[in-house]
């Protein structure tokens, strides 16, 4: 049985359809309710309802042999997967915003970042030499420079509503995001067929959107 660990929210139901429109639909999954793994024994798939920023650690781990995974969670938790296919859905950017009137710092004077990629945003000042004290908050992070507490957040971008409506502008974009259907290393290693099989089912779906 193949296990599939896709992240809780709209994205894993857009997510969930492709898997369906491909011949692996379950019954049950759709009908709303708080339980979390679903299983059909005839079509060897069980899919667990994951809370986003977990599936790369599920999968990592062996807990889940798939899943899907955002670029942005991906790269922020470092996790050692196989990234098989990307699903181009879930679109966004991490981006640098700022109010209006921010001017980056000298380098070597401290720049104070609010995030919650930490490991995304010290990776990216890193690579520029610039200083900095990651803040690490859990949302709403677009309040931070508002009240004084960084000078730059590094976030998700998606309309840029939150940003607009907030008065912050986007001084730099980092990277693009999209899901990603990724793998376990070792179940990949010695179930190539089976994996490529689902892959190529969804690379259809995904070229023909
Ligand atoms: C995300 C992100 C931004 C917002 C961007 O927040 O952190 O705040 O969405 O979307 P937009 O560009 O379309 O406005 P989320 O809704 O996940 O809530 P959070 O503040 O609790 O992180």
């Amino acid at each position: 049985m193949i296990r599939v660990a896709l992240p809780k929210g709209r994205l894993g139901e857009k997510v969930y359809d492709m898997f369906k429109s491909a011949g692996y639909g379950v019954s049950g999954i759709e009908d709303g309710g708080r339980k979390l793994i679903f299983e059909d024994k005839k079509k060897n798939i069980c899919y667990f309802w994951v809370k986003p920023s977990d599936v790369a650690i599920y999968v990592e781990r062996g807990a889940a042999d798939i899943g899907v995974a955002g670029k942005d969670i991906l790269l922020e938790s470092r996790a050692d997967v196989f990234e098989l296919l990307d699903l181009g859905v879930g679109k966004c950017r991490m981006s640098v915003a700022a109010k209006a009137d921010f001017k980056y710092p000298k380098f070597t004077d401290t720049l104070r970042v609010a995030t919650k990629f930490e490991n995304i945003a010290s990776d990216f000042y890193r690579s520029r030499f610039q200083n900095v004290d990651i803040i690490h908050l859990n949302g709403s992070i677009e309040l931070a420079p508002l009240l004084g507490l960084s000078d730059v957040i590094v976030d998700i971008v998606e309309s840029g509503n939150t940003l607009k409506e907030n008065k912050l502008v986007e001084i730099e974009s980092i990277f693009q995001i999209s899901a990603r259907l990724i793998a376990n290393k070792a179940y990949y290693r010695f179930n190539k067929d089976e994996i490529n099989k689902i892959k190529l089912m969804i690379e259809k779906l995904v070229e023909n959107k």
